[in-house]
């Protein structure tokens, strides 16, 4: 498989090989544990926001599952889900999640960018900081589409347009725009190679979306709790900038019946 993929998710792949080896590979119990669905840096509870549809008797398609928690929270709730994830350590680490705790879901490696399962054969396309960020939006949102029922719902996760018009080159988001709007799309960060991500307008999302055939449902402007602190290893956002503004979007989208 790795001879068709695209240069930036060979490099996104080493990337998560690595970042699966220091932090989610030993944090991926922790998480598939958890009870409560909760969004973001900051775990905003699903019970406050109401992002998702009703999951039970759904068949799900994670995009970019990595360790596959948010996948395994929407078994234990009915679903019935397929994570799917370029990187084979983070697959890894889901599957023997899955032994440990006896929740069993097919597990594929492949680039959500070109995903190996048949058209419309899914309720729910999902991505929490997977495919919403490190794949191509004019890609991923196509293979979404591609692969949902008429009806069917996406439900994605970024951080949001905001914080990233006010990330500088290196360190956490000011109170100061630091890019142009106009022009963004793909992302290299100078300094220690973070690998290769995506972010768009608004105004682009609403326009990939449409064309693929969907009707925007919600845009959730993630806003961190009171006694929210700063998160330890992702330093992107303060708790203190993500209490003023939304520092993370969560999109939900219909595709047209
Ligand atoms: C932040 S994790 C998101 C997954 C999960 N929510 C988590 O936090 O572990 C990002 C995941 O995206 C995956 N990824 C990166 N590029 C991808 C691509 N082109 N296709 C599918 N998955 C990709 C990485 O392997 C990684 O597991």
């Amino acid at each position: 498989m790795a001879a068709d993929l695209s240069p930036d998710a060979l490099r996104n792949r080493e990337i998560w090989t690595q970042e699966n080896a220091e932090y989610t590979g030993p944090k991926a119990l922790e998480a598939w544990r958890q009870e409560e669905i909760g969004w973001g840096v900051f775990q905003v509870p699903e019970s406050q926001l109401g992002a998702l549809p009703d999951v039970a008797g759904k068949d799900v398609v994670e995009l970019g599952c990595g360790t596959a928690y948010f996948s395994a929270w929407l078994a234990k709730r009915g679903a019935r889900p397929v994570g799917v994830d370029l990187t084979p350590a983070q697959l890894a680490t889901a599957r023997r999640c899955q032994q440990e705790l006896g929740i069993e879901f097919p597990l594929v490696e492949a680039s959500a960018e070109d995903v190996p399962l048949p058209d419309a054969s899914f309720d729910l396309a999902l991505s929490e900081y997977g495919a919403s960020i490190w794949c191509d939006p004019e890609r991923w949102i196509a293979e979404a589409a591609r692969l949902l029922r008429p009806g069917g719902e996406l439900v994605f996760l970024v951080n949001s347009t905001l914080a990233i018009l006010c990330s500088p080159d290196e360190g956490s988001v000011v109170e100061r725009l630091q890019r142009p709007q106009f022009g963004m799309y793909r992302f290299e960060w100078p300094g220690e190679d973070d690998g290769v991500n995506f972010y768009i307008s608004h105004g682009e999302w609403i326009r990939i979306l449409r064309q693929n055939g969907f009707e925007i449902v919600a845009l959730h402007e993630l806003q961190a709790p009171p006694d929210a602190a700063d998160h330890p290893r992702y330093e992107l956002v303060s708790a203190e900038w993500a209490k003023k503004w939304p520092s993370e979007e969560l999109w939900r989208a219909r595709k047209r019946a």
